[in-house]
Order: C-alpha cells, then structure tokens, then sequence
C-alpha cells in the first residue's frame, strides 16, 4: 500500500465543551481543566487512493480528516502529507502564501459548509480551476462536472442561494477543480438524492485513480463506503481505528462489532442521520 499520509505518535485533544445556562441563553462554555482526548499516541500510514472514514458518532472521524488535512494540528507527534509535516502550514490562517500552500497539498470539504459569495456558481467555477494547481486546463473538467453533478439548473445562481444539495453538489465540483494533490470531504453528499450520490462517488472514484489523488470522506451510508473506496478507515468499538483494502475490511461481522448493532437498523439509521442533518443546515 502506498501511502499519501502519516501519523507519527499522534496525540490530539478538545478542551472539554459544557453546556451553561445564561439568562435562558444556552451556551458552550470550555473548561481549561478537562479535554476530550481523540488520539493518544496513534501511529498509522494512510493509503493513496480513495478512502471512506467510517464508525461511530464522536469516534473522531471529523477529527482525523481535519488533521490530515493540515486544518487541525497534533499536541504530540507529527503529521506528513506527502512527507512534508503538515506543523508547516500552522500559520495557514494568519498568512495567505502558507494558506494557498496547504491547499495545494490538500483542499477540503467541511461538514456542513457554508458559503457566501458575489460570484455565480460558474464563475466561482472559472476562477477556481484558473487559480487551483491543475497543470493543464481546458473546457472538459468543468463540463464534465457540470453533467455529473447535475450544475447547469444553477450555474447563474449565489451560492446563498442554493439548496443544501445543490451547495454541496458546487462545492464537490469546486474541491476537484481547484487540483489539489489530495481531497478530503467530512459528510460531503448527506443532502443529495441516491442517484446523485452514485454519480458524485463514482466521479471522485475514477478521479481519484486515473490522477491518482487520494480522495478521504467520510460517510453515514455505509454501502455507498463499501461501494465507493479502494480503502476504509474503521473506528472499532473501543474507539481505535484500522485501516485497509475495503473488500478486506468491509465484512458484516466486522461492521456490526464495530457499530455494536446490527447491519439493518444501520440502514434505518442512515436516513434518520440524513434527515437530522438536513434539518440541521436549514
Ligand atoms: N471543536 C470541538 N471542541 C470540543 N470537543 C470536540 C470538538 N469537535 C469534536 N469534539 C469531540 O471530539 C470527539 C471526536 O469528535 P469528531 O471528530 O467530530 O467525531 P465524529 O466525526 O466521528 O463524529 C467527540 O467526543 C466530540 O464531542
Ligand atoms: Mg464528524
């Protein structure tokens, strides 16, 4: 397996959010004495290719990607995105030479992302693919997203315009125009119909081969991670994580120890989650 991504006894903790009650105002207050610890000396390579980050709610799915994507920083250890130590791009939000190099590294899809904008979807669409890192560049990419993701109904459009499923559908578009040497997406379809998902995934997939750019997401829908990855990173029930060839890792047993449910209250909960998530971005 070759590997796009390191982590070398990786520590990484949250300061410890509560709730307080203000004057009936609820509030996230952080306590400096406690943290959350999300990794405790983990060591792992991450593969080259396309992989699907699975497992349980508050496991550190979000966590690991924002950390190999050079968004979030270990305490202990480092971590290597192409064998340069991601600790290099700290300084990502205070200086924008340092942000634009990242990037290119890495772009990367939020959960939940929002996005505001004087430009249309096909402008911003433009002006992504002319100040990405794409060597070349010519009409088919962005025509080919434009049919697979389904844009041309709103390429006139603002992004606060948009539907959830269209805004994310943009946004899938933008991350491979922008030609960074690897993509990583934190819940990037949740609002997509089916038959979009497939088309979106199946993009990324052959994308992610023939240019041979690792693409990272996670999922809620665990047969589109099983249909849709060279390689899965499963959270298991104690809350570690292995990584493998998906036909290796994706078997029933495994699965269900790892979710401690069975396969088919997983499906229920599947679109549950997505209604919950829907509701949540309106
Ligand atoms: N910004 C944050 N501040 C404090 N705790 C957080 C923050 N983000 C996540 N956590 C906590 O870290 C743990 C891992 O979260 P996360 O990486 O979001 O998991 P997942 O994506 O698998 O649901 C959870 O216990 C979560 O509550
Ligand atoms: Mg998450």
């Amino acid at each position: 397996m070759e590997s796009a991504v390191r982590f070398e006894d990786v520590s990484f903790f949250y300061p410890k959010r509560e709730i307080e009650v203000v004057d009936s105002d609820i509030r996230a207050v952080e306590n400096p004495d406690e943290v959350t610890q999300v990794f405790a000396s983990v060591t792992t390579e991450l593969p080259a290719g396309m992989m699907a980050v699975i497992g349980q709610n508050g496991y550190g799915k979000s966590t690991l990607l924002l950390l190999a994507a050079g968004r979030l920083f270990p305490h202990e250890g480092r971590v290597t995105v192409f064998g340069t130590d991601t600790s290099a791009f700290r300084d990502a939000d205070r200086d924008p030479e340092v942000e634009q190099e990242r990037n290119r590294y890495a772009s990367f899809i939020y959960q939940n992302m929002e996005f505001e904008s004087d430009q249309s979807v096909g402008e911003l669409m433009e002006y992504v693919y002319n100040n990405g890192f794409h060597e070349s560049r010519d009409s088919r990419l962005p025509d080919e997203l434009t049919r697979v993701l389904e844009l041309h109904g709103f390429l006139t459009k603002r992004m606060q315009h948009l539907a959830k499923g269209q805004l994310q559908r943009a946004i899938i578009a933008f991350s491979v125009l922008y030609g960074s040497r690897m993509i990583v997406m934190d819940e990037p379809v949740f609002a997509l119909e089916e038959p979009q998902k497939d088309r979106a995934f199946g993009f990324l997939m052959e994308y992610s081969r023939v240019q041979n750019v690792p693409v990272y997401y996670s999922v809620h829908n665990l047969e589109l991670s099983q249909k849709y990855s060279d390689y899965l990173l499963l959270f298991e029930r104690d809350r570690s994580f292995v990584v493998g060839p998906t036909a290796e890792l994706f078997t029933r047993d495994r699965i269900e120890a790892a979710y401690q449910a069975p396969m088919d209250t997983l499906h229920r909960r599947d679109s549950l989650y997505r209604e919950v998530m829907i509701r949540a971005a309106e």
